[in-house]
């Protein structure tokens, strides 16, 4: 069963959709003895793992390496991985990169934005893409921050129908990430892929979040919608401490 007929029987059977990112082999495989619905090597790697300070300078080579790692410990999720940054400025540069990741382990790919071309140059060779829209993470810069999308009717409109050309291009789900909540159900009314929202309210079909997020990780860096479920900095911090104080005693 293809990626997109599974996630389409999930929106019709109204079985949320659990998302979370992984970076690395014991991540990966942790998560997928869960019984997680997806994993994404996302390029919030950049900024959860490598330490830049948002995912704009992240490398196809640097998603290519993580990826490789995450596969090596899944057995059983589907594995999707982004396109970084300027990997997809043309549908040809999309349909070359997208084959590297899926030769590489991914069964998906995620670009951000309304780039129909490029997502018609992939979906046409049988490789599954997710739509991202909303808050594009990679334009961070020239939008001056993570501000929330949709609020305004014009916005609205523009997501909408964006979303809309997601689907038709082929798109398999769409990643809703800071939209305005009324807006993300509406879209989750009219869509027959699934939205996995992120920062957009319940009403989507499924939620992704960055996993060091979820687990308290990074004390140092934690967006608003996040509700940590653990506060593993604390317990890993007090390990290391108790290693220095018996090795000094
Ligand atoms: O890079 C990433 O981790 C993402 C998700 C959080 C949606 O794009």
């Amino acid at each position: 069963m293809t990626l997109k007929i599974s996630l389409s029987e999930s929106k019709n059977q109204l079985r949320k959709q659990a998302w979370l990112t992984a970076y690395d082999y014991p991540l990966g495989r942790l998560l997928d003895e869960s019984g997680i619905d997806l994993i994404l090597v996302g390029d919030s790697l950049g900024m959860v793992v490598l330490g830049y300070e948002d995912t704009v300078d992240v490398t196809m080579d640097e998603l290519l390496h993580h990826l490789k790692a995450v596969r090596r410990g899944v057995k059983r999720a589907p594995v999707a991985a982004d396109l970084p940054n300027h990997s997809y400025d043309t549908p040809d540069q999309a349909l070359f990169n997208a084959k590297r990741l899926t030769e590489a382990g991914a069964d998906a790919v995620k670009l951000e934005g309304a780039l129909i071309d490029q997502i018609n140059a992939i979906t046409s060779h049988g490789i599954e893409v997710i739509g991202h829209l909303g808050m594009l993470p990679q334009h961070v810069r020239e939008e001056g921050g993570y501000h929330k999308k949709g609020k305004s009717a014009d916005e609205a409109k523009t997501i909408l129908a964006d979303a809309v050309a997601l689907q038709e291009a082929g798109c398999c789900a769409v990643v809703l990430e800071l939209v305005d909540a009324s807006l993300s159900k509406t879209i989750t009314e009219r869509l027959d892929i699934p939205t996995i929202g992120i920062g957009s309210g319940a009403g989507c079909d499924g939620q992704i979040l960055v996993t060091p997020d979820l687990l308290g990780l990074q004390p140092w860096f934690r967006p608003a919608f996040v509700k940590p479920k653990a506060d593993l900095a604390t317990p890993i911090q007090a390990a290391i401490k108790e290693y220095i104080r018996e090795i000094r005693s």
